[in-house]
């Protein structure tokens, strides 16, 4: 059986009379990247907060373990066991990136050569060695965010927590923060991600769960998830008008674009429809001048999940 870096069962929160958290399971395997996907409001930085001990969990949660560790009872050896990168960052913008590495290590009562090591290895890592001597507060988003992890990585955490870490950054340090998540995991590291931007768990993690209304509405692998929606369909695109009138009259289940002369034709993806679609084209005589085969994306499964249409599309386009 695989260790789980971290379980939760039944996690729930309320503020007032508003439900955040209504029974909410978790289970992440040690060394994995897991995404909790949702909007905004969704209830994500709340339950980074609570697995991170920042705040308690209420009454009727069942037990929630975090590296091995019992968080009710055993809180102090769950925090020398994570790092925490919050949303909102930690970095102290009156001081210098350096002078932020070294607080960090003496909070972690690091000696004060290996301090100075250990922050002077992390700067370099971040490529924050030319910025290490300025007020943090003349850096950019993505020089900040890279801070702030080096600043959660000082005490050598196995499990990090990284609540939306590119909200806000443009697609260069997007793409910066990915990499250092992907080393991170190649290290070992467990990393529990939260973020509004469906590409981006499709591309980090593991395994993903759609927290919509206090629960988890889906999870699984993203390919799992994608599966779950229909909208998978071949796009079949023509020159010539007689072949295009031909392909609709022998694929009678096709959706006729008339301007482009372009059909949709509904598929599951798989090889055997796929297969009985050019079979079908193939004993009418009939040649494609453009097929394409679209799978759903994340999208497709986040709408039909949560219904909700105002998260933010980001530059999705610009960042692939
Ligand atoms: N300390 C708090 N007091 C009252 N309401 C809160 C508090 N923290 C969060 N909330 C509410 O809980 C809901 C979930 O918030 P949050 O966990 O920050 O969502 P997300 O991180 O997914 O955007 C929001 O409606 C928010 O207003
Ligand atoms: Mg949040």
């Amino acid at each position: 059986m695989t260790k789980l870096a971290i379980a939760a069962n039944g996690l729930r929160k309320s503020y007032g009379d508003q439900v955040v958290l209504d029974g909410v399971d978790l289970a992440v395997p040690e060394g994995t990247v897991f995404s909790l996907l949702g909007p905004n409001g969704a209830g994500k930085t709340t339950a980074v907060k609570i697995l991170s001990t920042l705040v308690r969990a209420d009454p009727g949660t069942g037990d929630i373990h975090i590296g091995g560790h019992n968080l009710a009872t055993d809180p102090q050896a769950v925090r020398a066991a994570i790092g925490v990168t919050g949303q909102f960052s930690a970095v102290d913008g009156l001081i210098t990136g350096e002078e932020n590495m070294l607080l960090m290590a003496d909070l972690h009562h690091l000696s004060r050569s290996e301090g100075r090591r250990t922050a002077a290895e992390l700067l370099e890592r971040f490529d924050l060695v030319e910025a290490a001597k300025k007020p943090a507060s003349t850096y950019s988003g993505g020089m900040k965010r890279r801070l702030d992890i080096a600043m959660t990585l000082v005490g050598n955490p196995r499990i990090i927590f990284l609540d939306e870490p590119t909200t806000g950054l443009d697609p260069r340090s997007r793409h910066t923060m990915w990499q250092i998540i992907r080393e991170l995991v190649s290290d070992g590291v467990t990393v529990f991600l939260t973020t509004q931007y469906l590409d981006e768990a499709d591309e980090l993690a593991d395994r993903i769960a759609v927290l919509n209304d206090g629960r988890i509405a889906a999870h699984g692998s993203a390919a799992e998830l994608k599966r779950l929606v229909p909208g998978g369909h071949v796009r079949l695109r023509f020159t010539d008008p007689a072949a295009y009138q031909g392909a609709a009259r022998t694929l009678g289940d096709a959706t006729r674009d008339d301007d482009s002369l372009a059909l949709r034709v509904p598929n599951d993806g798989s090889q055997r429809e796929l297969r009985s679609i050019l079979d079908r084209l193939d004993l009418a005589g009939i040649e494609a001048d453009e097929l394409t085969v679209h799978t759903p994306d994340l999208d497709d499964v986040f709408f039909a999940l949560t219904g909700s249409a105002d998260i933010p599309s980001q530059s999705k386009e610009a960042v692939r």
